[in-house]
């Protein structure tokens, strides 16, 4: 039985104003994962962009795990140590990074591919915690299943099983895959039946059907991370926890509000629509939107702000022709 569900770090998607704006309006959700931090070494600044999401008085309502993106032991620890200070107890590593040039450094999912570097940071992070006193701090990783191929993953097992991981969460694709293709289950099943860790499920999971097969195809699998699916169904959650399906007025709600966010965040106008074209991208294939499939595309093809929201209006008038449908 699952019985967390996480919300999937999303870079320039998710940032602290849309966690609040989801969590004050759709319950559920047990943790939330910033977009990744770039870890910085003593002498560097983190960006104030990655201060400010990060900050707990903006984060204040829900519980964050930070995630951070490095290969380098030294600056993990340094980031660590500001997140520390800021009263976290659980930092996240990402592997997962899809990136070519994020990989072509051998961070994220790039980082899947030099194993025996990767065992060498383990090492001197746990180190470097216990010396600094910080044995009480969770280390958690968000991994793939290698970068290109999967010829890595009986290692890569053995290296997470060797340190004191608190959690693994597995997107069973390759780095390499970005985003396309179905999620390897066979990959998954081997995480599931070597790992020694408390074990997250994260992949394409867009329906309560989805987490219960989940549940049972992997009884020991407490949580599920999910991402796009939230942005297509945000009271997912909810409605898993036995709650209210999502309602049209609250969708057209949400969707109003986060577009306010962005161009708030974004400052110009063509990004901000640019992103919420992006989550209509992920929420088109809501099955609310059966008879709108027209005016979303029109949506997707809007130029400037006037249009999208003459198109949105569009999308939503034909959502309640089809509640209204015996
Ligand atoms: C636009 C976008 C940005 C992402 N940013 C991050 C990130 O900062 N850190 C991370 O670990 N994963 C990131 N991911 C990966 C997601 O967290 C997640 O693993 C992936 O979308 C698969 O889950 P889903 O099918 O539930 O969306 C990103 C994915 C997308 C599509």
């Amino acid at each position: 039985m699952i019985d967390k569900i996480y919300f999937a770090p999303l870079e320039d998607v998710t940032g602290f104003r849309f966690r609040n704006l989801y969590n004050s309006m759709f319950s559920g959700v047990d943790i939330f994962f910033n977009p990744f931090i770039s870890a910085v070494c003593r002498e560097g600044r983190h960006k104030k962009r990655e201060e400010e999401d990060v900050s707990p008085e903006n984060n204040r309502d829900l519980k964050l795990i930070p995630q951070i993106l490095t290969n380098d032991p030294g600056d993990f620890l340094n980031t660590a140590a500001w997140l520390i200070d800021m009263g976290y107890k659980e930092i996240n590593l990402n592997l997962g990074c899809p990136s070519k040039d994020v990989a072509a450094k051998k961070r994220g999912s790039g980082f899947l591919s030099v194993p025996d570097r990767l065992d060498r940071f383990f090492e001197e992070v746990f180190n470097g915690l216990r010396a600094a006193g910080h044995e009480d701090i969770s280390i958690s990783v968000k991994t793939r299943t290698g970068y290109r191929d999967t010829g890595n993953m009986g290692r890569l097992i053995e290296i997470f099983n060797r340190y004191p991981l608190s959690e693994v969460t597995v997107h069973p694709r390759l780095g390499r895959d970005f985003y396309r293709g179905e999620p390897d289950m066979e990959a998954f099943k081997r995480f599931y039946e070597e790992i020694r860790h408390p074990l997250v499920y994260n992949g394409d999971i867009a329906a309560v059907e989805d987490i219960n097969e989940i549940g049972n195809k992997y009884p020991g699998v407490s949580a599920v991370m999910i991402g796009r699916g939230l942005i297509g169904n945000p009271a997912l959650a909810r409605e898993y926890k036995g709650g209210e399906p999502l309602n049209p007025e609250e969708y057209r709600l949400f969707f109003r509000n986060i577009y306010k966010i962005y161009r708030k965040e974004l400052n110009a106008d063509k990004y901000a629509l640019d992103k919420m074209k992006e989550l209509w991208g992920w929420a088109k294939d809501n099955p609310m939107f059966r008879d709108s499939h027209r005016a979303i595309r029109s949506l997707l093809r809007a130029k400037n702000p006037a249009e999208y929201e003459y198109a949105k209006q569009m999308v939503f008038r034909t959502v309640i022709s089809y509640k209204s449908k015996p």
